[in-house]
């Protein structure tokens, strides 16, 4: 084998780990890398047809981990409109080895889920990997360090972004969960604590075992401020030979198009999903072939709405579901004439058939009003 072509295969196969990761890394790299690397791997290995499933993903669009957002029923909703992958919220290790049952909840996902990753947070090597043991029987297809978080209440424990702040903790912490974890393990990072150490961090990573790296290139400091500098994700993506996923700030097809030119190997999206679910197939639709489509219309949306809603309170029952729908419909409602008034009304009815009926009678104005400008 040529140096090149080691250097190929280890980074496809990753060198002595398990067989998922292999499929992982795999499933994480661009169009050209996967047709690089098959072609090498025909030629040489023989190649599990699990590999090959992933092969019509050329750059998979991913759901970004959104704590009070990506709960089972928006993933749901998000893997409907074709998010690739998905990540749980945050859940915290140390309630995890405490058996607290609502960060259980958090953690829960489907079979129509998959492929599903699940985010864990914490500040100690120790207690993270006791987590680990706890979420590998949940079989996630692989488990997520949160190192980005800048919230004060994650950050003030250690947890969070402030391990970016310490990068033998970090390092000692993703070999500990790669140590223990049966299925790759990821980490998702800011660019640094108040500096850009974005390549330090991942290169640590990745000699720790780290399978890929979602990279949401902002500082602690810069919290949600200012814009996503993405020629880090870039630098990042040259420094290691792990895939590398971009995220910050894509809030249209064109964003994600032209975070690719970074180099990255998939796309994440976050803020720009919320009641906007269709962006994922969009996006899809576009790195597929070229295609623009139009933004789907206010009855549209409706619809969209009311079954996101239902999916609530089926899951939640009705009165934890409907208020958990309020955040939803207003983001679904945004931009729709009449938006806070329809907030307004829908807010105040405690009983979905009444959501649903005020939901749908706007709809059918919608289409009145629709029919009447075409006829
Ligand atoms: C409300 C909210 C909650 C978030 N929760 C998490 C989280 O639980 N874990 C995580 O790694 N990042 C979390 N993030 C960060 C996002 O995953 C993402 O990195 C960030 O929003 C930038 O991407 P975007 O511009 O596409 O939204 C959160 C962001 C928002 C806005």
């Amino acid at each position: 084998m040529s140096e090149n072509e080691e250097k190929l295969f280890e980074s496809a196969c990753g060198y002595l780990y398990p067989f998922k990761v292999i499929v992982f890394r795999y499933l994480l790299f661009s169009g050209q890398r996967k047709k690089e690397i098959l072609a090498f791997l025909f030629e040489n290995y023989y190649i599990s047809p699990v590999i090959i499933a992933g092969c019509d993903k050329k750059y998979p669009v991913i759901l970004a981990p959104m704590a009070g957002w990506t709960d089972f029923v928006y993933r749901e909703v998000c893997k409907k409109y074709g998010a690739d992958i998905i990540y749980t919220e945050m859940a915290s290790a140390d309630a995890l080895i405490r058996d607290h049952k609502k960060t259980f909840e958090i953690v829960r996902f489907s079979q129509q889920q998959r492929p599903v990753g699940i985010q864990l947070f914490g500040a100690d090597a120790e207690i993270l990997a006791a987590a680990t043991d706890i979420v590998n029987d949940l079989q996630p297809d692989f488990i997520d360090l949160n190192m980005g978080c800048p919230a004060k209440k994650v950050v003030k424990r250690g947890g969070g972004s402030a391990l970016l702040q310490d990068l033998v903790k970090l390092g000692r912490i993703a070999a500990a969960v790669v140590k223990k974890s049966r299925v790759p393990v990821s980490a998702k990072i800011r660019s640094g604590w108040s500096q850009n150490n974005a390549v330090s961090i991942a290169k640590i990573l990745a000699s720790s075992g780290v399978a890929f790296i979602a990279i949401h290139p902002r500082t602690q400091k810069q919290q949600f401020k200012g814009s996503a500098d993405w020629r880090v994700i870039k630098d990042v993506k040259d420094a290691v030979n792990i895939p590398v996923i971009g995220n910050g700030d894509i809030q249209s097809v064109n964003d994600a198009e032209r975070m690719l030119e970074t180099g990255c190997d998939a796309v994440m999206a976050g803020r720009a999903t919320r009641g906007r679910p269709w962006i994922f197939s969009h996006i899809k639709r576009y790195f597929k072939d070229g295609t623009l489509l139009d933004e789907p219309p206010d009855n549209n949306k409706i619809e969209i709405c009311l079954d996101h809603i239902e999916r609530l309170v089926d899951f939640f029952g009705e009165r934890r579901g409907l208020l958990l729908a309020r955040k939803h419909i207003s983001w679904y409602v945004k931009g729709i004439p009449n938006a806070s008034t329809i907030r307004q009304k829908v807010f105040s009815l405690k009983e979905y058939k009444f959501v649903k009926e005020e939901l749908l009678t706007l709809q059918c104005s919608m289409q009145k009003h629709f029919a009447t400008a075409v006829y």
